[in-house]
């Protein structure tokens, strides 16, 4: 990562981690470019499902449309199902569509919205690359978009971006990893490979570059060992987050550089569904103690593996929060205003810098997941058994 966005991203960093998650004081955007018209709301299509609520006056009232990715990974689906209950609450519409990562089926879901008279867009993209020329339609009836949580690149439609902070996230798991192993003070040296995701996700290099920023040192200095020789961030991307990718990668791995019984210390994993991969073939082709690995999302079959003593940590990124933020950035919006931001220098989208509302990312691990996940009521006991 470039020396001026380090700075940029650790000040990002200072200021959101003096915020208490996503309910910390804000700062206001400028205007977004496109604002909404009172043309465009009267072209609202009449409501198509009887389930969704119908738009309430006293509340701004509308239709949304919600794009996600996929149902595949547990983390969309919470975040489709929180968005949409929220924003119903709030008295909007909902038109909720998930496109099993398939870009031309995302592409062509985001069309039927904007066609069918949604007001707002809330896209979480699969390949960020791959929406511009759609967006085009959006940005001729000035409908606004919310990248959510990845950034949606090239495209001067996209009027706001809320996500986690994705450079802490990197940072955080970089950390876990220097303090386990204690970097600072261990003779070492210590073997690590590193994973991280699609590249065609924005959020990977964030968080690839975040882990690095701390780890690269160690790896300068000699502790730390990267014995596959793997580091550049397209050798170590993982196409889709794919677990059987990550698998079949690890695979290689290890009967290339561990099946002697060399000892494999800690395995940078960007995400649980690469660290699932990890795990897997570590079950299946390494006989060492379980090195430390780490992963993001806190899905239920990766805090089993963190019980079991499988996997090491996890970053709890809080759907319900980040849900709740957008529904408010949503409501500001179609209420003709600004939507609450609090950063407006990190994330250009090859178009400009789009203001984005960060929310922040915290580590969990055997010791605190349940005051996180169980006593927040984000899970239950039974769902982690
Ligand atoms: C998200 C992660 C998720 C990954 C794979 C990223 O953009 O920020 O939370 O694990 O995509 O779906």
């Amino acid at each position: 990562m470039k020396k001026k966005l380090l700075s940029v991203v650790l000040a990002t960093a200072m200021v959101a981690t003096l915020l208490v998650g996503c309910g910390g004081k804000t700062e206001e955007a400028a205007a977004p470019a496109e604002t909404k018209t009172e043309e465009t709301k009267s072209e609202e299509a009449p409501a198509e499902k009887e389930e969704t609520a119908a738009a309430d006056t006293t509340t701004g009232g509308g239709k949304i449309g919600v794009a996600m990715p996929t149902k595949d990974l547990q983390r969309w689906n919470q975040d489709g199902s929180n968005m949409e209950a929220q924003l119903i609450e709030a008295g909007y519409e909902v038109d909720l569509q998930y496109a099993s990562n398939d870009i031309p089926t995302q592409v062509s879901q985001i069309e039927n919205m904007i066609n069918s008279g949604c007001q707002l867009l809330v896209i979480a993209s699969i390949d960020g690359d791959s929406l511009g020329t759609v967006l085009e339609q959006a940005k001729e009836k000035n409908i606004p978009v919310i990248a959510y949580d990845r950034l949606i690149m090239n495209s001067d439609a996209v009027t706001y971006y809320a996500t986690f902070d994705n450079y802490m996230v990197g940072t955080k798991q970089g950390e876990y990893i220097k303090e386990q192993l204690d970097l600072d003070n261990a003779a070492g040296p210590f073997n690590i490979e590193l994973v991280t995701g699609d590249p065609g996700d924005n959020n990977a290099r964030f968080f690839f570059g975040g882990a690095m920023d701390v780890l690269q040192p160690y790896i300068d200095a000699g502790k730390l060992v990267v014995k596959s020789g793997q580091t550049d961030f397209e050798t170590v991307a993982t196409a889709n987050w794919a677990t059987e990718t990550a698998q079949s990668r690890m695979d290689a791995i290890i009967s290339a550089n561990y099946a002697d019984g060399t000892k494999l210390d800690a395995v940078l994993c960007s995400n649980d569904s690469t660290a699932l991969g990890v795990t897997n073939s570590l079950e299946a082709n390494y006989t060492g103690e379980w090195p430390i690995i780490t992963g993001q999302d806190c899905d239920k079959a990766n805090v089993k593996n963190m019980i079991a003593g499988k996997q090491s940590m996890s970053i709890f990124k809080d759907t319900r929060t980040l849900a709740s933020k957008v529904v408010e950035m949503v409501d500001a919006i179609m209420k003709g205003g600004e939507a609450p931001v609090n950063d407006t220098e990190t994330y250009d989208n090859g178009t400009g810098v789009i203001p984005s509302y960060l929310c922040e990312p915290v580590f969990a691990d055997v010791n605190n997941y349940k005051e996180l996940l169980i006593d927040s009521g984000y899970y239950t006991e039974a769902d982690l058994q």
